[in-house]
């Protein structure tokens, strides 16, 4: 529908004629009243045009102006207003480039952001080959996102990956217009999250990674940090503490935690569902308490992630209770509780986000929860786990699904997963990376693209406006800024770079 090198494909994209718009020396981002936002996209578009784009107060009216403005309702940005939920609503934009200005509209700052990344994905080079030149076509752009969440979570246990890292993965996501970084903090190989009220869970815990590599962890102020990073591009950080199983870098750290009051050994190798919390020992609500309490408070988002998969060796009712306890304790903080999709086993409040992973039994799991008012996450694993490998030869990554090459993760309907779900349960789409084979970040980036982009289009992009073919000449629009920015990613075969 568009010849426009935009990933994920827009609702609609009119090329009105023209020169389009030419940054030059004269070219200044108009703040009004979002210095912060005008800032981020002068920062953007200096990148871009490889010289300072200045943040002035006032001018809207004059030449030569990006000019921020946000709007009372979708009419404004010249989208139908029926059906624009408030969580699609925050992302919607209008992009307009005339030769004069360039001129970006949104309900919400979060549009705004995306609307600035949009105008990174049109440049093109200027009249003058010099550096610097840097042309934006004549476009009209009106956009609004599919789902409201679009997310990727990030397994920092088995493997750690620092702040740095973490804020490369936000860069990335947010040129994509992916909305939600999720955290799996904590795992049996290591806990990577200073909990201040137990210290020792990082003190011994933090240590371990997958095959004695080195561990890791974030101080609370590491944490401050990469949120209000990925916050500042539009990204909400959800921290996920694994409960009640894979939880053995707690048993090792806090010894009270098991029956026999011994600490357990450490654990690197990559098995699953052996470890396991107990409902009836007294010191497991404190810590229940403790821990979950602390992570809300260090959490501006809405949402905190409790875990719940893969619990083998536990009877259902024991599990329900420490789910039930777990969740108490979040909402208790003011937070919505995220699970795994396992979590549909216990009773949970409506609004509780239920994250789909496994197909073998997901969507019979979830589906009453759903009913009595459960929302729904998708990460069906032979999509979205973008860990798996891309095809036999793949160095790195699990098998467990199968494997998942471009298109795999691109042809899906994320309605086809859980059938007569209707769309308004559906909160939207999360990629998965798990680390127990990814050592590095270049591990991370290759496993990572160009998949993540084709997730970022089943996430944002009505399924009306998706084809296979045009996601293929505009993602390798796309792979170009991978390169300028040195990341390593798969060249799928399935693609003509
Ligand atoms: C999972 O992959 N165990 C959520």
């Amino acid at each position: 529908m568009t010849d426009l090198p935009l990933v994920p494909a827009p609702l609609s994209a009119t090329t009105t004629g023209g020169p389009g718009y030419v940054l030059g020396p004269r070219t200044r981002v108009v703040a009004g009243a979002l210095p912060d936002v005008a800032s981020t996209v002068a920062h953007r578009l200096s990148r871009l045009a490889g010289f300072a784009v200045p943040v002035t107060a006032n001018g809207a009216d004059e030449p030569d102006t990006v000019v921020l403005r946000l709007v009372d309702d979708a009419a404004a940005l010249g989208l139908p207003d029926a059906g624009l939920s408030p969580e699609r609503a925050v992302g919607a934009y209008r992009v307009e480039v005339t030769e004069r200005r360039v001129t970006l509209s949104a309900l919400a700052v979060d549009g705004l952001l995306h609307a600035a990344t949009v105008l990174e994905q049109l440049a093109a080079p200027g009249p003058d080959a010099g550096p610097g030149a840097v042309r934006l076509p004549a476009v009209v752009v009106v956009d609004a996102p599919r789902f409201g969440w679009r997310g990727l979570s990030v397994d920092v246990a088995r493997h750690f990956f620092g702040p740095e890292v973490l804020r490369t993965v936000v860069d990335v996501m947010a040129s994509l217009r992916l909305n939600v970084l999720h955290l799996h903090l904590t795992d049996d190989q290591g806990w990577r999250l200073d909990v201040p009220s137990r210290p020792q869970l990082v003190d011994v815990s933090s240590k371990t990674a997958v095959g004695d590599d080195p561990g890791g962890y974030y101080s609370v102020d590491d944490l401050a940090e990469l949120t209000a990073y990925a916050r500042a591009r539009g990204i909400t950080v959800v921290p996920e503490i694994d409960l009640p199983g894979h939880v053995n870098a707690a048993l090792h750290a806090l010894g009270e935690l098991t029956p026999s009051g011994e600490p357990t050994d450490p654990y690197t190798g990559i098995e699953v569902g052996f470890s396991r919390l107990h409902a009836d020992l007294p010191t497991t609500e404190p810590f229940l308490r403790d821990v979950l309490t602390d992570v809300a408070a260090m959490t501006p988002g809405p949402y905190v992630h409790v875990g719940g998969d893969e619990v083998h060796t536990m009877e259902r009712a024991e599990y329900a209770r420490l789910v039930e306890t777990a969740a108490r304790i979040v909402e208790g903080a003011g937070k919505t509780v995220v699970g795994w999709q396992e979590v549909a086993k216990a009773t949970l409040t409506p609004g509780t986000v239920v994250q789909l992973w496994d197909e073998r039994d997901g969507a019979e799991l979830v589906r009453p929860a759903v009913e009595a008012g459960a929302l729904l996450l998708l990460s069906p694993a032979s999509k979205v786990y973008l860990d798996l490998k891309y095809d036999a030869s793949t160095p790195i990554g699990l098998e467990w699904a199968g494997h998942v090459e471009l298109r795999d993760s691109y042809d899906w309907d994320p309605l086809a997963v859980v059938p007569g779900v209707p769309e308004s349960s559906v909160v939207g789409v999360e990629a998965a990376i798990w680390t127990e084979t990814v050592r590095t970040p270049e591990d991370l980036f290759f496993l990572l693209l160009p998949r993540l982009a084709a997730v970022a289009e089943v996430a944002w992009t009505q399924g009306d406006r998706r084809s296979w073919e045009g996601f293929g000449v505009r993602v390798r629009h796309l792979a170009r800024s991978w390169d300028r920015a040195g990341l390593r990613w798969y060249r799928s075969p399935q693609i003509p770079w």
